[in-house]
């Protein structure tokens, strides 16, 4: 979004990209404060989650007794380096809490989240926790979902089916790509990003592409999120 916005000011977009990362930073302190020894925690995925992994990772260090259920491999192996204890999401029997953070989030806390791949191990985790956090920067916050495109997790054997069906029903599906490569999922599907642009009914795209055989999961995460932190300049808002 800050390529199509500020394509010529590249000094601008610096700086709105150094006052992303501390209001990302902001965020994920604000929410680690919600762990307590004890607690077993779910790891979300991307740039803002790892903020929050590397203060976990901090206060590990400083004795917090904490266990963590990574939601992606990139996240694990984070995890494991911060000397963080892990234990898989089948291993867990249930979650206290689950810190992530989202491509968008709207006025009623529904998300667009995927924009790193992880959506379906994001999703169970979130499912599954006795609350859900997400963190984020200001740049996340909409009036209504669309401007990010839906990632969508599909079998790779029906994917091209896929694509017929979404394009007839005006989603412009794209195959995500990853230097030259179909981008692989922790579970070996693939990624659709889909425009949603012109969607009015969400749920409903929720439900219509649900059905559709192959479709893995999508990235809406409707009715999942419990509190939103946002980094707002030099202050945070939360939203319940
Ligand atoms: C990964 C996600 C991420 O939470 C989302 O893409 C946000 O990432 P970032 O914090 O890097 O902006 O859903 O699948």
């Amino acid at each position: 979004a800050l390529e199509r916005e500020y394509p010529a000011n590249k000094k601008f977009k610096y700086q709105l990209m150094t006052t992303i990362d501390h209001e990302k930073k902001r965020a994920a302190l604000e929410a680690v404060k919600y762990v307590r020894s004890g607690m077993t925690v779910g790891l979300g995925t991307g740039s803002t989650a790892n903020l929050m992994i590397k203060e976990l990772g901090r206060q590990v260090a400083n004795g917090l007794n904490i266990i963590g259920v990574p939601s992606s491999e990139h996240t694990r192996k984070l995890a494991l380096e911060l000397h963080i204890p892990l234990i898989s999401l089948a291993e867990a029997a249930r979650i206290d809490l689950t810190i992530d953070g989202t491509d968008e989030f709207d006025p009623y806390l529904q998300l667009i989240k995927g924009g790193g791949g992880a959506l379906l191990h994001e999703k169970i985790l979130a499912y599954n926790s006795d609350l859900v956090i997400i963190i984020a920067d200001s740049q996340k916050q909409v009036k209504r979902l669309g401007s990010f495109k839906l990632p969508i997790e599909t079998i790779p054997l029906a994917t091209q089916k896929i694509i017929q069906s979404l394009t007839q029903m005006q989603l412009q599906p794209t195959l995500r790509v990853k230097e030259g490569q179909n981008f692989i999922t922790d579970e070996g599907n693939y990624i659709l990003d889909l425009n949603i642009k012109h969607i009015t009914n969400i749920p409903s795209l929720n439900n219509r592409l649900k059905e559709i055989p192959g479709i893995v999961e999508t990235g809406l995460f409707l009715d999942l999120a419990d509190i939103i932190i946002v980094g707002k300049g030099e202050s945070i808002r939360t939203y319940k």
